[in-house]
């Protein structure tokens, strides 16, 4: 038996990095996944090794996240968990020389991005009467982050987004939580490392940010999000939880 035999899970984002490494858990314990994503081939790739379901989406319009719901109910006749998780980094730059587009185009994805995914599922999560929601916020959302205004506001407003959907939506039987993870080994992560001023320093600064030695694995935040959208974590709803480390506690 697995921990999510006979449910539907939809994750954005999932053709790389910590959406994959989710993907291919909530699929080994049973789970029917759509693997959205902008990368087609990537994609596919993903859904056809773990027997899923590729629907081609951009979160940041609003009509693809729409297309994406109603394709993931026509094709199971259900929604049970919605893992919000399609995000950038953007540039890095203090605020004083920010670029505004680069403003735009962070919150478009990871903000309006994580808004549509709810906003179009949870119609079905409602009428169901049952249904988990699972953003991906990060530590950045939680601490100031100099040099990266876009993102760590982005991931701010996706934790408090959780907070509030949490509340309103818990007397339909649906939890909404988000995962905060802090440095996490996969593409977005060498993007931000490779576009900083000096690289190495970065790297190294990375490998010993954490209290716990060394970065965050996909496969541990594939655990923990797993925990977050299984029956383990019943009454467990509205919360922003570390996969730091302890960065947090410091
Ligand atoms: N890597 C880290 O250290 C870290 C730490 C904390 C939080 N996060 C968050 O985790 C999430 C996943 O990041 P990752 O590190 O796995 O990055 P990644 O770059 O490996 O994966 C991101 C995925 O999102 C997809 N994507 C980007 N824009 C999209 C769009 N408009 N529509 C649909 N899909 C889109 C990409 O194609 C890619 O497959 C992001 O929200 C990120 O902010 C990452």
């Amino acid at each position: 038996m697995g921990k999510l035999d006979q449910r539907v899970a939809i994750v954005t984002g999932a053709a790389s990095g910590i959406g994959e490494a989710c993907a291919r858990r909530f699929a080994q314990e049973g789970a029917r996944v759509v693997v959205a994503d902008l990368q087609a081939e990537a994609g596919k790739k993903l859904a056809d090794e773990i027997g899923g379901f590729f629907v081609q989406t951009d979160v940041s319009r609003a009509e693809s996240v729409q297309a994406m719901a109603e394709a993931s109910q026509s094709e199971f006749g259900r929604i049970d968990i919605l893992m919000n998780n399609a995000g950038i980094d953007g540039d890095q730059a203090p605020t004083s020389k920010s670029d505004l587009d680069n403003w735009d185009r962070v919150m478009a994805i990871n903000v309006n991005g994580t808004f549509y995914g709810m906003r179009f599922v949870l119609p079905f999560m409602i009428e169901q009467r049952s249904g988990v929601i699972l953003n991906t916020g990060s530590t950045a959302g939680l601490n100031g982050l100099p040099g990266l205004p876009a993102y760590s506001a982005s991931k701010s407003g996706v934790i408090h987004l959780t907070r509030s959907v949490a509340v309103e939506n818990a007397p339909y039987g649906i939890r909404v939580n988000a995962i905060c993870p802090s440095v996490v080994q996969t593409p977005l992560l060498n993007h931000f490392i490779e576009t900083s001023p000096e690289p190495e320093s970065t790297r190294r600064n990375f490998e010993s940010m954490n209290p716990l030695p060394g970065m965050v694995t996909t496969e541990a935040v594939a655990d923990a999000s797993l925990f977050l959208v299984c029956d383990d974590s019943a009454f467990i709803s509205g919360v922003a939880l570390p996969i730091d480390g302890a960065y947090t506690a410091r």
